[in-house]
């Protein structure tokens, strides 16, 4: 098996209601080898709790929460979640500059080290929609444009498919992290949705990938995961 990915490189999402669900693939993973996604739907039934939980098993952790909000509430929830050890998290960027911000300053106060990342537009919103609601540009010019504001606010970068990661990587440089979910493992199984396989996003400059439901809905949980770890050096 080529060796294509870097140890951490790849992120498993969580997108479980429990501790308990959670761990039926969680016990099979490596914090050596992988890092954790926890979103919307875990986090909101588990709490802050979840983060601790998963720091103490040694994870590092992206909390996916994509805040959207006023410039002080950013702040202030981003300075809670900083505060909680998080490896990265994330905002929208139609926030706007001030959000973006705001949002900078949670974290260079909380964990400097900590990563700070934008989402551009979400992939679930196509261009009819995005017109209806008034937005003129092509979704490519928005993506850029978002991105844009993201590396003026000095944030380390965007969530993007990693269709568009390599405009991205030539437009904004090699250290503006690109973090791609709708990842597949070997093939593009019919999926209507935008999706990449693992050669595939980092040839086109992903840094970290997110694996969601190719290892979540696996019928072999166990043997996915090492499958994938036969591509990590
Ligand atoms: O691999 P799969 O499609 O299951 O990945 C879904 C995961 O990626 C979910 O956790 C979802 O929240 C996240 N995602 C994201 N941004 C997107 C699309 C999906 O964070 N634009």
């Amino acid at each position: 098996m080529t060796k294509i990915l870097n140890p951490k490189q790849a992120i498993v999402a969580l997108d479980f209601n429990s501790y308990e669900e959670a761990n039926k693939l969680t016990k099979y993973l490596d914090p050596e080898k992988f890092r954790l996604k926890i979103g919307k739907q875990l986090f909101s039934n588990e709490g802050p709790f979840i983060l601790d939980k998963f720091h103490k098993e040694g994870f590092e952790i992206f909390l996916d929460l994509k805040l959207h909000d006023i410039p002080n509430t950013v702040y202030k929830a981003l300075k809670n979640i900083y505060g909680h050890g998080v490896w990265m998290s994330n905002i929208h960027l139609l926030g706007g500059k001030e959000m973006i911000n705001a949002a900078q300053k949670a974290r260079l106060e909380s964990n400097k080290e900590a990563f700070l990342i934008g989402v551009t537009i979400l992939t679930s919103l196509d261009e009819t929609q995005l017109k209806l609601i008034g937005f003129k540009d092509k979704v490519p010019q928005l993506v850029k444009k978002l991105a844009s504001e993201a590396k003026n606010a000095l944030l380390d970068g965007v969530v993007c498919s990693a269709q568009e990661a390599k405009e991205l990587k030539k437009t904004f440089g090699k250290d503006f992290v690109l973090v791609t979910p709708g990842i597949r493992i070997n093939s593009q199984k019919g999926d209507q949705s935008r999706v990449t396989t693992l050669k595939e996003a980092i040839n086109y400059g992903s840094d970290y990938l997110v694996l969601g439901r190719e290892i979540s809905k696996a019928k072999d949980i166990p043997q996915m995961i090492k499958n994938i770890e036969s591509y990590i050096i």
